[in-house]
């Protein structure tokens, strides 16, 4: 016998649309935990999901053989986008073995390893930037970091440079992608006769496709016509044949993953950083031991490639904001077959949706401890991580549609943190400030402003 999920309170008709948050559904979904527990099941129009937040359930939601990635929700929509790219492809789609068996090679630690003068390029002039303003600006460490993750990501994987750094304005590319995906969120709460009923918003969200379309076209026009020899993701994908079929990718698959690697490359590591810094202005002993770590290894000489292994409190800073604030709070499955979880408890029917609320998986109890909610990096130094339960820290997701990106992000990440901790430390421009979040595809610290004030400087 199996128990009934629990469903919250809904209004015929307009389902449970109309509860949800519309500038930050994570808000509602979590104060639907606290109410249901772990397991609870809506109704968006016509379509069910159930939504899940603890370690175990997540365990059993990560076997590739019974449960495989859901397409569902926002990402159906951001499919009039990128398509099949390789976030967004359904699982039966061919382009995405074809973009993953070609592009996964280039993602290997090694390949990134050699990304690091691009990556050192760009973050260097996140530090002159910060230098220049002095410890006096209110600075919203969000924006520079989304300049420093949007431009490495273009120079590294297509030789194109944004020069983020050399504006006031977000790039037009960031601000599309911005309204896009907020619009994207908000369209799976609105029927469909909508687009007709409210045409201004139909009509914006098509301009901000064409934007980014042109965008990638452009960048793969450039590149054909004056080719170059450095093997960069986007030579990669127009020179390279997929090992299995011997097929090219098109030029339409090209510009789905362009578009994908712009926006999925950029936003989630940007968050992690801003997440990183909010924590360690809240924990002034994690600060102090990450500095430590820093000086260690650079004292005052730049950082170098060899000096990338060096850092285990660094990473472990970076998985604990992870586990926290992961960026991507929810990932999807759906059933292959009808199943149980929870120990046979719950019944899956066939083809499912399953929301593994990761923000909640990420503090539960029953792995983290009573002090789950604190930011603690020592639990996630390595041994110990390596020991973690599955299901426990998936923040990169899981299985065969796991983040191709890890260790780009990683690398990007650490080098980033490394090099502020190296010559700032960091104060909240408003000392009350608790955390708030702002949410589109990915999740932020909203209304985050912050002075760096170069060390050894007295403020
Ligand atoms: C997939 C998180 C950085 C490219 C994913 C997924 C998660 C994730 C959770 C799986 C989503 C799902 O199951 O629906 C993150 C986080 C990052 C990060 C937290 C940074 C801290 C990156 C970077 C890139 C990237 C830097 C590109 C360079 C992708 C792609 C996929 C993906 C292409 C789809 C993979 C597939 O389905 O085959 N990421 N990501 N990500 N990520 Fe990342």
């Amino acid at each position: 016998m199996t128990t009934p999920i629990p469903v919250p309170p809904y209004v015929p008709l307009l389902t449970h649309a109309v509860q949800i948050d519309t500038d930050t559904p994570v808000k509602t979904f979590k104060a639907w935990f606290d109410t249901y527990g772990d397991i609870f099941k809506i109704y968006l129009f016509n379509k069910t999901s159930i939504w899940v937040s603890s370690a175990a359930l997540c365990a059993e939601l990560s076997n590739d053989q019974k449960f495989s990635k859901s397409i569902g929700g926002a990402l159906v929509e951001i499919r009039a986008l990128v398509d099949d790219g390789l976030f967004t492809a359904w699982k039966e789609e061919p382009n995405w073995g074809i973009a993953h068996r070609l592009l996964t090679p280039s993602f290997k630690m090694t390949e990134v390893k050699s990304m690091f003068p691009d990556m050192m390029d760009i973050a260097t002039q996140l530090i002159l930037k910060w230098e220049r303003f002095g410890p006096d600006y209110r600075l919203n460490p969000t924006e520079d970091f989304t300049r420093l993750t949007l431009d490495t990501i273009t120079l590294c994987s297509m030789s194109f440079r944004l020069n983020s750094f050399y504006r006031d304005d977000n790039h037009p590319f960031v601000q599309a992608m911005y309204d896009f995906l907020t619009e994207c969120g908000r369209r799976i709460r609105r029927p469909a006769i909508s687009d007709y009923v409210f045409p201004a918003n139909y009509n914006k969200w098509q301009g901000d496709i064409t934007y980014m379309n042109n965008l990638a076209q452009s960048i793969l026009d450039k590149r054909r016509q004056r080719p170059i020899d450095k093997q960069d993701l986007l030579n990669v994908m127009l020179n390279n044949k997929d090992p299995k079929t011997g097929k090219n990718m098109t030029d339409e698959s090209i510009i789905n993953n362009l578009i994908t690697f712009l926006i999925a490359g950029h936003e989630t590591t940007s968050g992690l950083l801003s997440f990183c810094v909010y924590y360690l202005i809240k924990n002034p002993e994690t600060m102090r031991k990450a500095q430590a770590e820093v000086d260690d290894v650079l004292s005052d000489q730049q950082l170098q490639p060899e000096d990338l292994s060096k850092f285990p409190y660094l990473t472990a800073t970076l998985r604990e904001t992870l586990r926290l604030g992961p960026t991507i709070a929810v990932r999807q499955v759906e059933a292959n077959e009808d199943t149980t979880i929870g120990n046979g408890k719950y019944f899956i029917k066939k083809g499912q949706r399953v929301v593994i609320h990761l923000a909640g998986v990420h503090r539960d109890k029953a792995v983290w401890g009573e002090d789950a909610d604190e930011f603690k990096p020592e639990r996630m130094l390595d041994g110990k991580f390596e020991a973690l339960p599955l299901g426990a820290w998936q923040p990169f997701g899981f299985g065969s549609r796991v983040c191709i990106g890890r260790p780009f992000a990683m690398q990007e990440a650490t080098m980033a943190l490394a090099m502020i901790l190296q010559k700032f430390t960091f104060e909240l421009a408003d000392p009350d400030y608790e955390l708030e979040i702002m949410q589109t595809l990915t999740v932020k610290p909203k209304n985050f402003f912050i002075h760096a004030i170069p060390r050894g400087e007295v403020y």
